[in-house]
């Protein structure tokens, strides 16, 4: 479980930018084309405005990269909640992405039609053991411990049988969510996570065991922590790189 610590926000995105056009264009370079789930939250907005300006020699090739979303609100694409606009106005809009390549999550539909619609874009993805393979899926992390829209004591976090699926959240409505499955089958996670307010939850995430935050449950082969110094500020120095 590689942990990467970054003196502030914009080191961090920096790095990490770098870091996803690296994983995207092996991608690219391996099989042709690449897949990326988006996260919604402040600390991947950053990564998305470097990524958006990232110089056309390290960039990857953006026409070949596939586009999809690990979590969203009940909310319909222009809702100041979406995390599909806030991916627009920072990442997708400025690279002026086909609409081809972005897979949204429709939900501003009856939830039964968000859930099978998803499901079935994310069949369309290579699979492994029956589950969608997508080659990177960037994640953020609340001070709850949870990640995507994976939230302590959620029925989501217990999901074990379908690729996505929403459910009310007590006291945020009703969301929707890739499910741990689909998470630890990716080739690759990132997780980014910025501020004090978080330095509880990393150091419980990466030194107890036992806490049971929604974050613990992620694959850590596959999962690359990018925090900053305030992120990590709680962390013992023997964590740290
Ligand atoms: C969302 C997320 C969620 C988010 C974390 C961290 O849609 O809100 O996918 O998991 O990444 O809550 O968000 P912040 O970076 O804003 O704290």
């Amino acid at each position: 479980m590689p942990i990467r610590r970054f003196a502030d926000p914009p080191a961090l995105f920096q790095a990490a930018a770098r870091r996803v056009a690296e994983q995207l264009q092996a991608a690219i370079d391996a099989r042709g084309q690449a897949s990326l789930a988006l996260a919604g939250g402040s600390t991947p907005r950053g990564l998305y405005q470097q990524l958006a300006q990232l110089p056309a020699a390290q960039a990857p090739d953006w026409h070949r990269v596939a586009f999809y979303f690990g979590d969203e609100r009940a909310v319909p694409p222009d809702h100041p909640d979406a995390n599909y606009r806030m991916a627009h106005e920072n990442l997708l809009g400025p690279l002026k992405i086909s609409p081809t390549q972005i897979h949204r999550i429709e939900a501003e539909r009856p939830q039964h039609e968000v859930e099978a619609h998803y499901r079935q874009r994310l069949a369309q993805l290579p699979q492994q053991d029956g589950w969608p393979c997508l080659d990177l899926i960037l994640l953020g992390m609340g001070d709850d411990g949870h990640t995507a829209s994976l939230f302590p004591g959620s029925a989501l976090l217990a999901e074990q049988q379908v690729s996505f699926i929403g459910a009310e959240v007590p006291g945020r409505g009703l969301r929707y969510s890739l499910t741990l499955p689909v998470l630890n089958h990716a080739r690759q996670l990132m997780l980014l996570v910025s501020g004090k307010e978080k330095a509880a939850a990393v150091a419980q995430a990466l030194q107890e065991p036992a806490a049971q935050l929604p974050v613990q449950q992620l694959a850590g082969q596959v999962t690359e922590w990018y925090l900053d110094h305030a992120a990590a500020a709680h962390l013992k120095p023997e964590a740290l790189p």
